[in-house]
């Protein structure tokens, strides 16, 4: 078992007499991890040409090859950049640019998609009179089918690319990503997995997936440091990419690596510790337990279960996704009151970080909770008891 009250100390909350039950947000970095980084950031500003002419390159490297490992990607079209919002938008740029969408072709979302990937889908829709069709899903959701068979009714002979959630943002609902993306390609449809919430959620094999394009974030339930994703593009659509800032990667004479790796690889001059502390994230997890980040993963998805069974008991609400699409965030819809209220009195007067998405679905607000290394039972007993108390008042 994973030894909680230890691994709590790893994390900087109990300074500061903070109850975290949003890492779903934007993650949260073990001290460890932090070190680590400030120990690159540093060699960095003590010398910044010997370090970006120097170990930069290495480094670039070694970490990129760690995720592709961890995700079972093909290491020859993994790339670093810094989150799933920069991966969305570096497919969808490289593809109008490649004039993959015409009028009147059709970029497939749905409506549980998450609102900033949604919108580079929406723009680029407007910039080259593409339609938007926006699969409307279910909220709560009955089973995985239901989510399959939608998305696929929804597909046309116009159906130029598909964006899907490997798990989603407000319902923290783990999709059946394997059939959907079988089912796209059964229909010739290319397919962006939006896999912003899965490395450490869910374990990854993206070879096996073989989706057009994936991209997620390893600042979430990974840990890493914030400004660290990737994105895995299948062989058939490497020449097409192309990072959002094109540098000196686009006309490197160098025979290795390759071009695309070579423009991903340097995006100009700024600071990429971030994604050059991966290694280091993997090996805190190995010393939280044995099994590393999979056996911690297994005991948050067990820990979150709990932690939703005793604000079912308390309070009396009802899941809103079956335990097979659940991961390490679950999601509740609220009864009717000011939820902003609510969340700002938990913050301030009880030191607790919720994620309650103001009317997040439907004109009704959804309180998410999450689990990581960091999290007790108690955390979410104190949550019960502290939403009892505070829903008469609001
Ligand atoms: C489903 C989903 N996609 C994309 C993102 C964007 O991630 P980032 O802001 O780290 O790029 C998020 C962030 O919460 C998300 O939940």
């Amino acid at each position: 078992m994973l030894d909680r009250s230890a691994a709590l100390q790893f994390w900087p909350f109990a300074e500061q007499g903070v109850i975290y039950l949003n890492h779903g947000s934007f993650g949260a970095v073990p001290k460890p991890v932090h070190a680590a980084q400030q120990a690159l950031q540093q060699q960095l500003y003590a010398n910044p040409m010997d370090f970006l002419t120097g170990p930069h390159t290495e480094l670039m490297s070694a970490n990129r090859l760690h995720i592709a490992a961890l995700t079972q990607a093909d290491p020859q079209g993994l790339v670093l950049l810094s989150g799933a919002t920069e991966g969305v938008n570096t497919v969808f740029s490289s593809l109008q640019a490649h004039g993959h969408f015409k009028p009147g072709d059709e970029i497939l979302i749905t409506s549980h998609g998450y609102n900033a990937c949604n919108n580079v889908a929406r723009e680029v829709a407007q910039r080259t009179g593409a339609k938007i069709v926006e699969v409307q899903l279910p909220f709560p959701i009955e089973d995985a089918a239901q989510i399959r068979t939608l998305i696929s009714a929804a597909v046309t002979d116009k159906t130029k690319l598909a964006m899907i959630d490997h798990i989603s943002s407000i319902q923290a609902a783990i999709y059946p990503i394997a059939d959907i993306v079988a089912d796209m390609k059964a229909k010739g449809v290319p397919v962006l997995v939006d896999g912003a919430h899965a490395l450490g959620q869910v374990p990854l094999n993206l070879t096996a997936l073989d989706a057009d394009f994936y991209t997620g974030n390893c600042h979430k339930w990974f840990c890493a440091p914030v400004g660290a994703g990737f994105l895995s593009i299948a062989p058939r659509w490497r020449e097409v990419m192309r990072p959002l800032i094109l540098s000196h990667g686009y006309n490197d004479p160098a025979p290795q690596p390759s071009r695309l790796l070579k423009m991903f690889g340097w995006t100009g001059t700024k600071d990429y510790s971030a994604q050059f502390v991966l290694r280091e994230t993997s090996a805190f997890f190995d010393t939280l337990m044995p099994g590393g980040l999979e056996s911690v993963r297994i005991n948050n998805c067990a820990l979150v279960r709990e932690g939703a069974q005793i604000i079912e008991d308390e309070l009396g609400w009802q899941r809103t996704v079956p335990d097979s699409m659940s991961g390490t965030m679950i999601s509740f819809l609220m009864p009717p009151g000011d939820a902003a209220l609510l969340k700002q009195r938990l913050r301030q007067e009880l030191n607790m970080v919720t994620q309650i998405i103001v009317n997040g679905w439907n004109n009704q607000s959804v309180l998410r909770i999450s689990a990581h290394a960091y999290n007790q039972r108690g955390d979410y007993e104190k949550l019960a008891a502290a939403l009892k108390q505070q829903l008469p008042q609001i």
